[in-house]
């Protein structure tokens, strides 16, 4: 059993910082990706970075066999593919973009620091990420559909951007109103 975290929620401020590169993924690191992991699958959810338990360096996990395994489908009903992108736990230390499509993609996105809140995001289809995977070695991972969408979203993170950043302003602030109130009458 690993240490678990407490997620922190809009509008904590070091959800909008940028982390900082690890110097290599160590025992002390891969404690971290065990303790966020263990963190992610408690909340539930498919993704977790760093900045989320309060912690300013470039860690993200992913799981998204989770989501398929857990039943979570679609509500058209349509699960393809997400049985396809059935992978994971990814662990993933100073990730980086190396490419992404020009075609681009909407999915509905939500996020464990904005609890119970939901809008269309438009991203790049198709990305490649570069990385050091848990054994600290160079990885690389290309993603598509969910898979996609959820490594951008994580790596925003650790830049300290929130998917309510791509909406606009009076939608952010309505947001971030809801979730305050949501945490004030203690229904998260
Ligand atoms: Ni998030």
């Amino acid at each position: 059993m690993s240490n678990t975290y407490e997620i922190i929620t809009v509008p904590h401020p070091v959800l909008k910082q940028k982390a900082q590169a690890v110097s290599k993924v160590d025992d002390t690191i891969r404690k971290q990706m065990d303790g966020m992991l263990q963190t992610m699958y408690d909340a539930p959810g498919i993704g977790l970075a760093a900045n989320q338990v309060d912690i300013l360096n470039r860690v993200l996990v992913m799981d998204l066999k989770k989501r398929v395994e857990r039943g979570y489908e679609s509500e058209d009903g349509d699960d393809g593919d997400e049985k396809e992108e059935a992978i994971g736990p990814i662990f993933m230390a100073n990730p980086e973009i190396i490419y992404e499509s020009e075609e681009m993609s909407v999915m509905e996105e939500g996020c464990l620091s904005i609890p119970k809140q939901y809008a269309e995001i438009e991203r790049p289809a198709i990305v490649r990420v570069k990385y050091l995977d848990y054994d600290n070695k160079e990885a690389e991972l290309e993603a598509t559909g969910l898979l996609s969408h959820c490594v951008q979203h994580e790596i925003d993170h650790l830049n300290g951007i929130l998917f309510i950043d791509y909406l606009s302003t009076l939608k952010r602030n309505m947001i971030v109103k809801k979730v305050e109130k949501l945490k004030k009458q203690d229904l998260l």
